[in-house]
C-alpha cells in the first residue's frame, strides 16, 4: 500500500474511504492453498471433485460438472452482494464483516459470488474453488482466510422429471404463491425432486467422506439468493458443527442471469471445516504450513481418499493475557480482532471477550478480552509474548482510541 494505491494479484487499486484490507493479509492472497500438490485442502478438493464426476454422469457417461479453481477472490461489491440479491442494508455488506478494497472491489465473502456470472455463460452444473475472506472472531475455527466450494446444478424443464423416470404432465413453472417450502414461480413437483436431490448428493458426500457412521442434521436457514434454504451440521467432538449452506436457487437470479428458463439448487461447503474434522486438524492456522515438511509430509499420498489421522509434530505452550480498555463510540469488536492479528499476526490462537461492562458513574462501557498466544513451531518465550501483547495495547489505543485500563 503506497500512495493511496493497493496492488494486488498484478492490478492496481485506488484506496477510498472504504479501504480496509490490511497488510498482513495480502501476502496470503493468491497462494491458494486448495491447488497445492499434497495440501490437505487440496485433498479434500479432490475428493469432492471426484465425488460428483462419479455420480453425476451424462448419457455419454461423461461428468456434467465442470470445475473452477482459480478465479481471482477480488470481486466487485456487485458480484458479491447484488447479483446474489443481498439487500442493501443486510449484515453482511457492513465494513465491519468484509474486507473491502475500495467503495468497488473487495475480496469474495463467499465462492457464491461467481453464481451469476458463471450461470450467464450458459453452464448447468458446476463447482467453483476458491479462498473466501472474512473479518471476524479468532478462535481454533476461524481465520480471516477460509476456502469454499461452491456447487450449482440447473435444470430445463421435463429434464428434471425424465431424470428422475416420472412421467406425466408435470411442470417446472406455475404463477403460485410463495410459501415456506417454495418459491411463486415454481410447482411443488419441482421443489420436492430439487430439495430430494440436492439434500441425498450433499449427505452421500459427507457419508463419503467420513464414512457411514457419521451424524448428520438438516436445519432450516435463510440466504438472501436460495429459497428454501437448509443448512447441513455434521457431529464433531460432541457438538454440532455448520459445514455448509444450500438452498433453491431463487428464479429471480436465474433470470437476471439468462438461465429464466431453467431452474436448479446451490451449495457452499466450508473446506477447512470438513477438513479438521476428517483429518483431526486442531486449530485452522495449521493450514498455512504449507511450507512446513512437519505437516505437508503427512499428507502426500497418492489416493486423495487415503485415510489420514494429523498428529501435531509437538505442541508449544501457550501463554495468556489479558487486556481491558473503555471504548470509543464507534468501536466495532471485529476491528480489534483485525489489529490483534494485523499486530500479533500467527502466534494469536484465540481472542474471546470475558467482560463487557458499563460503568454508570463513567458512564462508559469497557471490554476484557482474554488473549492466548501460541506459536505452532517453536515455544513462545514469555518475553517474546510480553512484547507482542503491549505492541497490541499500544495499537489499539492509537488506531482504535480505547483507553487502556490497568
Ligand atoms: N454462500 C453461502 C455462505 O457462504 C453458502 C450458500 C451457497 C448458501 C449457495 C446457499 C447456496 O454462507
Amino acid at each position: 500500500e503506497k500512495n493511496g494505491t493497493i496492488e494486488l494479484l498484478g492490478k492496481t487499486y485506488q484506496t477510498d474511504h472504504v479501504t480496509n484490507i490490511r497488510s498482513s493479509l495480502i501476502p496470503k492472497i493468491g497462494i491458494s492453498l486448495h491447488n497445492m500438490k499434497h495440501h490437505p485442502l487440496n485433498l479434500l478438493k479432490q475428493q469432492i471433485v471426484d465425488y460428483f464426476y462419479k455420480n453425476f454422469i451424462n448419457r455419454q457417461k461423461n461428468p456434467v460438472f465442470s470445475v473452477y479453481d482459480s478465479i481471482s477472490p477480488v470481486v466487485t461489491l456487485h458480484q458479491n452482494f447484488d447479483s446474489l440479491l443481498v439487500p442493501v442494508d443486510h449484515v453482511s455488506r457492513k465494513p465491519s464483516e468484509s474486507f473491502y478494497l475500495n467503495s468497488q472491489y473487495m475480496l469474495r465473502a463467499h465462492t457464491s459470488a461467481h453464481q451469476s456470472d458463471l450461470i450467464r455463460t450458459g453452464l448447468n452444473a458446476f463447482l467453483v474453488f476458491g479462498d473466501v475472506y472474512r473479518r471476524d472472531t479468532i478462535d481454533s475455527s476461524h481465520y480471516p482466510i477460509f476456502h469454499q466450494a461452491e456447487g450449482v446444478r440447473l435444470y430445463r424443464g421435463q429434464e428434471l422429471f425424465s431424470k428422475m423416470n416420472i412421467t406425466g404432465d408435470y411442470q417446472i413453472f406455475e404463477n403460485g404463491e410463495k410459501n415456506e417450502t417454495k418459491q411463486p414461480l415454481h410447482t411443488k413437483e419441482a421443489v420436492m425432486i430439487l430439495e430430494h436431490e440436492l439434500k441425498s448428493t450433499l449427505e452421500s458426500l459427507a457419508f463419503e467422506l467420513f464414512g457411514k457412521d457419521v451424524e448428520t442434521q438438516w436445519v432450516d436457514a435463510y440466504f438472501p439468493f436460495t429459497h428454501p434454504s437448509w443448512e447441513l451440521e455434521i457431529k464433531f467432538q460432541g457438538e454440532w458443527l455448520e459445514v455448509l449452506g444450500c438452498g433453491i436457487m431463487e428464479q429471480e437470479l436465474l433470470t437476471s442471469a439468462g438461465a429464466g428458463d431453467q431452474i436448479g439448487w446451490a451449495f457452499g461447503l466450508g473446506l477447512e471445516r470438513l477438513a479438521m474434522r476428517l483429518y483431526s486438524i486442531p486449530d485452522i492456522r495449521q493450514f498455512w504450513r504449507y511450507n512446513d515438511t512437519g505437516f505437508m509430509s503427512q499428507f502426500a499420498v497418492k489416493d486423495p481418499s487415503t485415510p489420514i489421522k494429523y498428529k501435531e509434530v509437538s505442541s508449544y505452550p501457550q501463554r495468556i493475557y489479558n487486556m481491558s480498555f473503555w471504548l470509543t463510540d464507534g468501536y466495532s469488536e471485529n476491528d480489534f480482532y483485525d489489529l490483534v492479528r494485523n499486530v500479533g499476526g500467527d502466534v494469536v490462537e484465540q481472542v474471546r471477550l470475558t467482560d463487557d461492562f458499563y460503568h454508570p458513574k463513567k458512564k462508559r462501557k469497557s471490554h476484557c478480552y482474554e488473549i492466548v498466544y501460541r506459536d505452532m513451531s517453536k515455544s513462545l518465550s514469555k518475553e517474546e509474548a510480553n512484547i507482542i501483547h503491549k505492541q497490541i495495547g499500544e495499537a489499539a489505543s492509537r488506531e482504535l482510541g480505547v483507553e487502556n485500563r490497568w
